[in-house]
């Protein structure tokens, strides 16, 4: 069984590399590469699998679950300017893509109970735009890389 809580946030960023010209940087972004940064108001929704509890019918405690994506997404997150005051976005240009990675990351170490394993996390840039992290994706590209590395 899937259960998928949503949480929000608004942020600020800038998309853009620090080696390239603001006109390449430009090309390859358009208007998310304004130095100036914008906003956007972020939709989060975190799938896990579980199966429910015999006795409570639940698949794991809803109310542990919000109080880990505040912890881990919503206060370190909400109304900052992602590039200067988040980790690793500093660094790590802060695309959707890369802000979910940065999600999962920070979430997979929190849900790692063996009733129940983190399946999905969804982040919604704009209401017609989002983006996918799915468990089995990581677990394809984690079986490849130890065929690589064989
Ligand atoms: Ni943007």
């Amino acid at each position: 069984m899937f259960v998928t809580r949503k949480a929000e946030f608004s942020a600020s960023h800038v998309c853009r590399v620090p080696e390239l010209s603001d006109a390449e940087n430009r090309e390859l972004y358009g208007e998310e590469a304004n130095p100036n940064g914008h906003g956007h108001n972020y939709v989060l929704e975190v799938t896990l699998e579980g199966e429910p509890d015999p006795v409570t019918g639940m698949v794991l405690d809803l109310k542990r679950v919000k109080e880990i994506l505040e912890e881990e997404v919503v206060e370190p997150m909400d109304h900052r300017f992602l590039n200067y005051e988040v980790t690793p976005f500093d660094r790590v240009v802060p695309t959707a893509a890369n802000i979910a990675r940065e999600i999962w990351r920070r979430l997979e170490k929190r849900f790692d109970d063996p009733q129940f394993r983190l399946e999905r996390v969804r982040l919604y840039e704009t209401s017609d735009l989002y983006v996918d992290v799915l468990a089995e994706d990581l677990a394809e590209k984690a079986a490849l890389g130890e065929e690589l590395a064989a």
